[in-house]
């Protein structure tokens, strides 16, 4: 066996059976298996927490994708990760309305409290910080969505209460 057939054997043992199934179940609902593309990736990220370059590349073998076809569509989707985060994800919103009340002194002070901006993870692997535009709740700006909580109507009492635990962590990329 070459090397080629060597990873393409390794690639089928890399999703789970659990994964696999659920995988199954949506490409039932879709004419083409590139149309189950995001619900696969996701069912995988919400086992693993993130989509390793393996995962990629197995997922893309059971879609009859190629490996950069999916890519684009991980690095397009911006709920998909390429790279481990933290427990919890904060996904913070800056889109106008948020921005309208007063979320760029929120997010300082989140940087502050936790020790991480955009893209970085506390070094206690608790939580990584994103960016994300429009969460759909602007009538309660400023929201962000802290793991699969929103939370609405954010000010800095609220950051000290959300994070009471946490002093000034230092941060490092995802
Ligand atoms: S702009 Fe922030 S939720 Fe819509």
């Amino acid at each position: 066996m070459n090397d080629a057939q060597m990873i393409q054997t390794d690639l089928d043992s890399v999703l789970s059976a659990e994964e696999l199934r659920e995988i199954d179940a949506e490409l039932s609902h879709v004419p083409y298996k590139s149309g189950a593309a995001i619900d696969a990736l996701k069912i995988v990220q919400a086992r693993r927490g993130w989509i390793s370059d393996q995962c990629l590349q197995a997922i893309a073998k059971y879609l009859d994708m190629s490996a950069e076809e999916l890519e684009g569509i991980a690095t397009f989707y911006n709920l998909i990760y390429r790279r481990p985060v933290g427990k919890k994800v904060i996904l913070f919103c800056d889109s106008v309305s948020c921005w309208i009340c007063g979320c760029d002194s929120i997010k300082q002070k989140i940087t502050d409290v936790l020790g991480v901006d955009y893209g970085q993870t506390t070094e206690d692997n608790e939580y990584s910080l994103i960016p994300v535009p429009c969460l759909g709740a602007c009538d309660r700006a400023p929201v962000m969505m802290v793991g699969d909580d929103l939370v609405t109507h954010i000010d800095e009492a609220k950051i000290d209460e959300l994070f009471a635990d946490k002093t000034n962590n230092s941060g490092g990329n995802t």
